[in-house]
């Protein structure tokens, strides 16, 4: 979007810019977006990083979990949003079975994401077991984000969405795969639901950052649903989330004076209306 580039304030999110932010301890915000109307909101604001999340199942296709997304579904939504957005970096989720087969299949989908989808680099849920296709990845120049602690394409065996790494067994394995992350050329690592204190050892193993959501503090960024942090839904109340408005009783009182409006016909008006 050129209006934005010429403006002086225009500075792109690189991967080395994200780097420096670990490296000065700059927190680093991420956000999840789905749809070129969110992405045009999101451009000029100074978030830095985009992710087009699987959440996009439940979010935007109205499915129970994110194991029924395709990777059709994510290049579609990944270039609507890529069309728009020009300053945050853009991350794409690669969704369940378009990695897990081989390294060789995690590289032609990791292509589509980048060549159909536009995105700069793409996400895989997993640790040590994933590290294979990681490096064939990573290894053909396409920027990798690592995913652990509560993988939600995983919920059929973790059996439900709760806090992972518990207890000093499972502590040590997270930070285990976060360095099998790193070693195979990951530059950030997402950790989700883990407690703070985990999160914390997870960050100090590693050079590159860490993006928290329900992790506390301790990381080296955060990240939010999008439709989450607006409040769109009153009835979702996780401990971790933190809602900046509320965009949902916002939008269901606009549509009632909407109705009332057209009922009494106060709309349209004069002004709306052509002579
Ligand atoms: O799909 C998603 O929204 C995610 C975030 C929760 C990190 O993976």
């Amino acid at each position: 979007m050129s209006y934005i580039k010429n403006n002086k304030n225009f500075s792109k999110v690189t991967l080395m810019r994200i780097k420096e932010m670990k490296e000065s301890g700059d927190k680093i915000s991420m956000v999840t977006c789905y749809d070129s109307a969110f992405a045009r909101l999101i451009d000029p604001s100074p978030i830095d990083v985009v992710l087009v999340g699987d959440s996009l199942g439940n979010v935007m296709l109205g499915y129970d979990n994110t194991v029924r997304v395709t990777l059709d579904d994510m290049v579609h939504h990944t270039a609507a949003v890529a069309r728009c957005l020009s300053r945050p970096f853009l991350v794409s989720d690669m969704p369940f079975g378009s990695y897990q087969c081989s390294a060789e299949q995690a590289f032609q989908s990791a292509v589509r994401l980048i060549q159909g989808g536009m995105a700069e680099a793409v996400k895989l849920e997993g640790g040590k077991s994933i590290c294979p296709q990681v490096e064939r990845i990573v290894g053909s120049g396409i920027p990798v984000v690592g995913h652990i602690g509560l993988t939600p394409q995983s919920i059929h065996v973790l059996g439900g969405y709760r806090v992972q790494g518990r207890g000093d067994e499972a502590a040590k394995q997270l930070v285990e795969d976060a360095i099998c992350l790193e070693k195979a050329g990951a530059c950030m690592v997402v950790l989700e639901l883990v407690p703070a204190d985990v999160a914390v050892k997870v960050t100090e193993a590693l050079s590159i950052p860490t993006i928290g959501i329900g992790a506390g503090p301790g990381t080296d960024g955060q990240v939010l649903v999008l439709q989450d942090l607006l409040g769109f839904n009153s009835e979702f109340k996780p401990k971790f989330l933190k809602r900046y408005a509320d965009l949902g009783e916002r939008i269901a009182s606009a549509l009632r004076e909407y109705v009332q409006d057209v009922s009494s016909g106060q709309f349209p008006s004069e002004d709306n209306s052509f002579s």
